[in-house]
């Protein structure tokens, strides 16, 4: 007899590659799956960890900042990682310090108000100041190799005025608001700096190695959609037509850096911008590869109304991991999965990121189920 010889079947994808594959809008075996906030929070050994540094100490240290990254992806098997910092890392390398309360939430060491406080902002020792990130990444993705994807990510320049304006957590962030309505060239200087200090920041991560970059604007919800372009859009806009600019020759690092892209060596973007209802093309208008969508929106009605080129990302209520349990969660995640079925480019995730309160049998549940559908 003879053997028919068998047609040797694709290699299995690793996380990385299927991560990349989706964010490309390819088809791939099942969605990816990674969650904002799985850094830290949630996990006894983030705790453990915060027994004896602060957060800041652990954002600042990076062999630290490589632990508490990884941490989620060794217990849970996430197909990326995402770096352990903070959106306010930016304000810091501008000179506006912070540190989290005792009682929660965030304080400034001082509020960004006047021009002279926005001319006071020094743009140019924001990649130095940030060295930790550098190296956090690069060990990162030393230790990741080609099995898991590895995500960057800032705040948008929308989201960073208006922590820096309040210096604080507060219940209501008006002040932006009041400066972009009542004096739009003061909020332009500010929103100018932050685009130029999110731009060279997202330009190290790429050198170092990341497969994406996330631009987290949570607070564009509270802007009107008529206003959302002009306050938000414009800026998160000019980043992403920034770092898909080819570096010079000299600079060949950034050109190769990440492995696989849309452009070889420039990574996804992904826009995640919270509360924005229903204003796609805003949000498309950015040039984003993903979208990330909240839980507040039907992903599978964003999935009729956004370009097939454009990947989304999401959307499971962040609550449920809290309040429901695994086969509640299980039942939910399947239901995201079956909507999105036969459409390429889903990366699933929550509809925003993961609270301190979440049960760790419903992040299992829910990676199951994502890691198990076919
Ligand atoms: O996603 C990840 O796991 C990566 C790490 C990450 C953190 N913050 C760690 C963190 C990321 C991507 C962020 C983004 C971030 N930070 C955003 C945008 C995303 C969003 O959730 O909307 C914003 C608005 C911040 C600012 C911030 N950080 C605030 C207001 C607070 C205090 C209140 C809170 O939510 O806990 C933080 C704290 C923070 N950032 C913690 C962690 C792990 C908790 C710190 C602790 O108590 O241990």
């Amino acid at each position: 007899m003879t053997a028919i010889p068998l047609k040797s079947a694709p290699p299995p994808w690793t996380d990385r590659q299927r991560f990349l594959a989706a964010c490309r809008c390819e088809v791939v075996d099942r969605p990816p799956v990674w969650l904002m906030r799985q850094a830290g929070r949630a996990l006894p050994e983030y705790r453990q960890l915060k027994e004896k540094y602060t957060f800041v100490q652990l954002v600042q240290n990076p062999e630290l900042a490589v632990e508490v990254t990884l941490q989620p992806v060794r217990r849970f098997g996430f197909d990326a990682a995402i770096l352990f910092s903070d959106i306010l890392v930016i304000p810091e390398a501008l000179g506006q310090k912070y540190h989290f309360k005792e009682t929660g939430g965030v304080q400034m060491d001082f509020t960004v108000r006047s021009p002279a406080d926005i001319a006071a902002l020094s743009v140019e020792r924001v990649v130095e100041r940030l060295n930790y990130v550098d190296r956090a990444l690069r060990l990162l993705r030393r230790e990741l190799g080609d099995r898991t994807a590895l995500i960057g990510f800032s705040g948008s320049p929308w989201t960073l005025a208006t922590f820096m304006m309040e210096g604080a957590s507060v219940p209501k962030y008006s002040r932006a608001l009041q400066l972009f309505r009542e004096d739009p060239k003061t909020y332009y200087a500010l929103a100018e700096k932050l685009t130029d200090a999110v731009t060279v920041y997202l330009q190290m991560q790429i050198a170092a190695g990341v497969d994406a970059v996330q631009l987290f604007d949570s607070h564009g919800g509270h802007l009107d959609p008529g206003e959302f372009p002009e306050a938000s859009g414009r800026w998160m806009k000019e980043i992403i037509a920034r770092i898909r600019t080819p570096a010079p020759a000299s600079s060949g690092d950034l050109l190769c850096a990440g492995g696989a892209a849309l452009v070889p060596g420039i990574p996804p973007v992904i826009v995640f911008s919270l509360g924005t209802h229903g204003n796609w093309s805003d949000l498309v208008g950015t040039g984003a590869s993903v979208l990330g969508i909240d839980w507040q929106t039907s992903l599978a009605e964003a999935r009729r109304q956004i370009p097939e080129r454009v990947g989304l990302q999401g959307n499971l209520a962040p609550a449920l991991i809290c309040e429901s349990t695994p086969e509640g969660v299980a039942r939910e995640a399947h239901s995201i999965l079956e909507s999105m079925r036969g459409r390429a480019g889903h990366i699933f995730n929550l509809g925003h990121g993961l609270t301190p309160g979440a049960k760790l049998e419903n992040i299992a549940a829910l990676v199951d189920t994502v890691k198990n559908h076919r």
